[in-house]
């Protein structure tokens, strides 16, 4: 079969891969439409703090696509290694499949995945938006972030603060429901917190944070007492410099997040809801569709960022 292969570290290329044959408690699913993520090219790149992945491999972590035999499609993440999603069959845990509705097509529902779950569950599951409280999400011009925005005023958010360095994905944010935005820019440190408390007219109760680095430590001391910081990426930094005041002095917390260790049950209903979402435009998501030959330019544009969910389509 046609699949996305890594044989060594960096970009996965367009070439034939071994189909899979299902074991107990496996099944083969045809693929339709598979997502990229960041996590897909730290991963093939080997700089995952996960591991590296098993050479030669199929890369992609979710999918869009059907089982012989069942109606209906159907989503899934976590292929059996050495399968991977970017291929046109691939092999995954038949208990981990999460069901498709009509009404969203195969790209939305591969962005509403790995992506929708890491705005949605960090909101909902890891803490919860109590009525009107102001919410500042991190790299709103990202994937994930311009779920997030939509996300929080879906769940309560009585204010919310874009933020992020691309002026273009600032002002989608602010189309889909932003209440204020703030471009990074130049701003560093202290005045980069007073920017997100103007923002917010005050202090910021939630931040969703898929960025760490200096824009973290920035909004941490932004917070209200007992504010919180969910913490589910570093697309700006692998670490960050936080004060011990910043945290103690004002009862803030800092939980972290990641959508592999949340109990499948959360997941699929999670997942459920943004579907809902989805089919009836509450929440909204660009999708740029690309061949599964052209994988090694879809690296490419993950990479270089843009603000729309990659995916590929064998
Ligand atoms: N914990 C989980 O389960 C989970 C699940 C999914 C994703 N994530 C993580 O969440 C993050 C965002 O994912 P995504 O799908 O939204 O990715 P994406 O669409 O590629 O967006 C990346 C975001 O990071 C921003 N960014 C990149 N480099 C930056 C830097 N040096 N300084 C400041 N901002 C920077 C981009 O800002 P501009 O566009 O403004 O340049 C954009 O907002 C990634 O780190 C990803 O690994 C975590």
């Amino acid at each position: 079969m046609h699949a996305a292969v890594l044989h060594e570290l960096g970009t996965p290329h367009f070439d034939d891969f071994p189909d899979p044959v299902a074991g107990p408690g496996e099944v083969v699913v045809t693929v339709a439409a598979a997502g990229l993520n960041p996590i897909d090219v730290s991963r093939a790149a080997g700089t995952f703090y996960g591991g590296p992945p098993p050479l030669p491999s199929v890369v992609g972590s979710e999918a869009v696509g059907r089982v012989a035999g069942r109606l209906g499609r159907v989503y899934l993440t976590g292929s059996v290694a050495p399968y991977g999603a970017m291929a046109e069959r691939t092999l995954v845990r038949e208990e981990t499949l999460m069901p498709v509705p009509d009404g969203v097509d195969d790209g939305l529902a591969v962005a509403f995945g790995i992506a929708g779950l890491a705005a949605w569950l960090p909101l909902a599951w890891r803490t919860s938006v109590a009525p009107g409280e102001t919410v500042l999400v991190l790299g709103a011009t990202g994937v994930v972030g311009q779920i997030a925005v939509q996300a929080a005023k879906l769940l309560g958010a009585g204010r919310v603060v874009a933020a992020g360095r691309s002026e273009e994905g600032l002002a989608r944010a602010s189309a889909r429901g932003a209440d204020a935005t703030v471009a990074f820019g130049e701003l560093q440190g202290a005045e980069l917190t007073e920017a997100f408390r103007d923002a917010a007219d005050g202090d910021v109760d939630l931040v969703l944070d898929p960025l760490w680095g200096m824009p973290a430590a920035a909004a941490l001391d932004a917070l209200a007492n007992s504010g919180r910081l969910i913490q589910i990426g570093q697309s700006a930094g692998a670490t960050a410099e936080l004060s011990s005041a910043a945290i103690r002095g004002r009862l803030r917390e800092i939980r972290g997040h990641t959508n592999t260790l949340v109990p499948p049950d959360v997941r699929a209903e999670a997942y459920a809801t943004l579907l809902g979402h989805a089919a009836a435009g509450r929440i909204v998501v660009d999708v740029e569709a690309l061949p599964l030959w052209d994988v090694e330019e879809a690296w490419a544009k993950q990479r270089a960022g843009g603000g729309r969910k990659l995916v590929l389509v064998p």
